[in-house]
Formats: C-alpha cells, sequence, structure tokens
C-alpha cells in the first residue's frame, strides 16, 4: 500500500528508525500511534485493514471488543512474513496471514469472553514483513449507542472510558472514522477528539462508504471533505473500502486499492478530491507516512543530544579504567604476567595483613 513517490523521501527516515531501533533507541523515541476511532461499523477495520494490509476481523455489530495494537515492523531479508500475538503475558508466532482473524477471535474470546462483552485489555500483533510501514495502529472497540442483549446497561460508557485512554495521549494520531450515510456533526466519536484536541492538531477525519451515500446528499458531503462544514486543522480524507459483499467474493486488498480509483474517477461529484489528494486509501497512508515523518524530524535533535550526553558520561567512566591488554602478542604475555603478579602480591599482602593499597 505504501508504494509512492514519497516513499523515496520518507524511507531514508524510516531506515535510520530501523538502524536506531536496533541498538534499543525506540525507548527514547516512542513513534506516534495512530488510533481509529468511531461508531460501531462504521469502517475502522477496514480502513485498518486497507492501510496494513492485514485481513482482520470486520462486520456487522460489535466485532472489535479489545483494544488491539497492530505493530507493523519492515524487515529488508530474511522472513518473508512473521507475525507474533500477545496478550495476558503470553505469545504465539505464526507466519501464515490467514490465520491472523482466527487467532485475534481466539484472544477476544479469552480476554472478553465469547459473545457481546468488551474489556480494557490490550492485544498486541506485532507484524513483521518486507511490504509493510513502520507503523502501530490501534483498532478499538466502536462507539455503541444501545446495549444489545447479553451487554450491561453502561456498554457506552465502558466502551468511551476505554477509547478515552488511547485518544488523549499527545503522542497518538487520532483517525475519525464516519460513513457518508450519517450526520457527521452529531458524530460521538468527533466530539470526544474535539474535548482532547480542541484545535484538531492531531485528529485528521476518515469518511467512509461514499458507495452508499444517500441521493442528493453529494454536494454536502463535498463540503465537509473539503474542511468547510466543520474545520479540522489535518482536515478530511474519503475512502472506499471493501463492502461486505466484495469480502464474500473474496476480491483481495490489491484489487480493492484499484476499484476504489475507478470509483472516485468515475464519480460526478468526487472525482475532482482525487486531484485534491483528498480521496483513498492511497492518499490517506501517504498523509500518515508523512506525519511520521515530521515527527522523527523533529525528534532528532532531541535523541542526538541525548547520545552526546550518554557519550560523554560514558568516557569519564572510561578514563578511569585501567587500559586493557595492547594488541601485540608478545607484549600480551608481558602483561598477563604483570597483572598475574599484581594479583599475587595482592594475594600475599592480603593474607599477611597488610593494609591493599587501591591503586594496586
Ligand atoms: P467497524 O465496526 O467500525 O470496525 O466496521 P467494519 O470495518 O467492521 O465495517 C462494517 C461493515 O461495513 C463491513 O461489512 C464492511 O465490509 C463495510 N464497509 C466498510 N467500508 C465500506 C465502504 O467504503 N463501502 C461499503 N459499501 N461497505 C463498507
Ligand atoms: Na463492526
Ligand atoms: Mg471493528
Amino acid at each position: 500500500v505504501f508504494h509512492s513517490h514519497l516513499e523515496e523521501k520518507v524511507r531514508p527516515y524510516i531506515d535510520l528508525i530501523d538502524s536506531l531501533r536496533l541498538i534499543g533507541i525506540d525507548e527514547d523515541l516512542a513513534l506516534p500511534t495512530i488510533a481509529v476511532i468511531g461508531d460501531q461499523s462504521s469502517g475502522k477495520s477496514s480502513v485498518l485493514e486497507a492501510l496494513s494490509g492485514v485481513a482482520l476481523p470486520r462486520g456487522s455489530g460489535i466485532v472489535t471488543r479489545c483494544p488491539l495494537a497492530l505493530k507493523l515492523r519492515k524487515i529488508k531479508c530474511g522472513v518473508q512474513w512473521q507475525a507474533t500475538i500477545s496478550y495476558k503475558g503470553q505469545f504465539t508466532e505464526f507466519n501464515d496471514p490467514s490465520l491472523v482473524e482466527g487467532y485475534v477471535e481466539k484472544a477476544q474470546n479469552e480476554l472478553a469472553g465469547e459473545g457481546v462483552g468488551i474489556c480494557d485489555e490490550l492485544i498486541t500483533l506485532e507484524i513483521m514483513a518486507p511490504d509493510v510501514c513502520d507503523l502501530t495502529l490501534i483498532d478499538l472497540p466502536g462507539i455503541a449507542r444501545v446495549p444489545v442483549k447479553g451487554q450491561p446497561e453502561d456498554i457506552g460508557h465502558q466502551i468511551k472510558n476505554l477509547i478515552g485512554k488511547y485518544i488523549e495521549k499527545d503522542q497518538t494520531i487520532n483517525l475519525v472514522v464516519v460513513p457518508c450515510n450519517v450526520d457527521i456533526a452529531t458524530t460521538e466519536a468527533l466530539k470526544m477528539t474535539q474535548e482532547v484536541d480542541p484545535e484538531g492538531k492531531r485528529t485528521l477525519a476518515i469518511l467512509t462508504k461514499p458507495d452508499l451515500i444517500d441521493k442528493g446528499t453529494e454536494k454536502n458531503i463535498l463540503d465537509i471533505v473539503r474542511n468547510q462544514v466543520i474545520p479540522l486543522s489535518k482536515g478530511y480524507i474519503i475512502v472506499k473500502c471493501r463492502s461486505q459483499k466484495q469480502i464474500d467474493d473474496k476480491i483481495s486488498l490489491t484489487e480493492a486499492t484499484r476499484v476504489e480509483r475507478e470509483f472516485f474517477r468515475r464519480h460526478d461529484f468526487f472525482s475532482c478530491l482525487l486531484r485534491e489528494e483528498k480521496a483513498t486509501i492511497q492518499c490517506l497512508s501517504t498523509k500518515l507516512t508523512q506525519d511520521l515523518v515530521d515527527h522523527i524530524k523533529k525528534s532528532l535533535p532531541l535523541i542526538s543530544e541525548e547520545i552526546k550526553k550518554q557519550l560523554l558520561s560514558l568516557s569519564k567512566e572510561l578514563s578511569q579504567c585501567e587500559p586493557g591488554p595492547p594488541l601485540d602478542p608478545q607484549q600480551r604475555k608481558i602483561f598477563f604476567i604483570n597483572t598475574l603478579t599484581k594479583f599475587n602480591d595482592k594475594i600475599n599482602r592480603l593474607t599477611s595483613g597488610d593494609v591493599v593499597n587501591d591503586d594496586n
């Protein structure tokens, strides 16, 4: 999904972060997390799936019942595709992408029970593959207004609490998913993000299901996408993901990308949005990758400062140590004999009751 011309500008930064990660830098540099929020069945999992290329459980009703962190790691050589799912301190490794849905469902049943309950506990799915981008995405349960049979009365409240914990973090980019066929002004998810991010600096709205739009409302949707109705500083992007029928017909994610572009290209009202770079999953992924790169650029001076500080304190420590053995084999022997002799002297003086000089 991430193969755009932007790739060339972005790649060096991502590679830099990759090599820094190898030496453990990710403890100092938290990469932004992308949280996806919205009403139930608004298309959150579909957007995530299209962005990541990983097929996730989705459908009508409550499907996502625990927060799911999808950690994508690009690898250059070795394994083709490898995943680890972890929760409750245990983990399972597997290397068949078609097993993702089953493993996630199993994890949810174990954490939240079978049925319609939800749970705060995080499931982490780490995927290493050559064709993904370094992103961490979080799928969250959808906001439910009315409890369904078997759900507690306060389910809406429980879900909003859970979502709140993720969207309040400064490090998180919030993707608010709203279907084109509902009134965006009354969207709970948008209200929630406006509370934690009043200026909308880290909120991006995604309009989904443009193929299910009510006739006659196209002009209104166009105004919304152009940021003229509820302005957000990161703005809006409109996407078309796979419908239930396309999933049943086994349309691949790659094919869906082509179908999506065709849909917008032929659309009477929305074709202009392709030129304005406000439509398609491809455009969304480019925007998110750019955000990631901006974040890395901003963080680099801090990381460099931190490395200099650590280097200074380590060289101080080092200067207080004695030099190690010399490289020359003959000199090494002498060094070794001297060290042993010094050690031997120390032992002798200790056993004869002398005070040992610290310098020796
Ligand atoms: P979630 O509950 O917010 O995670 O929503 P899902 O991603 O599970 O999607 C709910 C349903 O809407 C699924 O059957 C999807 O196939 C369908 N869907 C998602 N996006 C689109 C879209 O752009 N067009 C159409 N027609 N259906 C979509
Ligand atoms: Na759903
Ligand atoms: Mg979902």
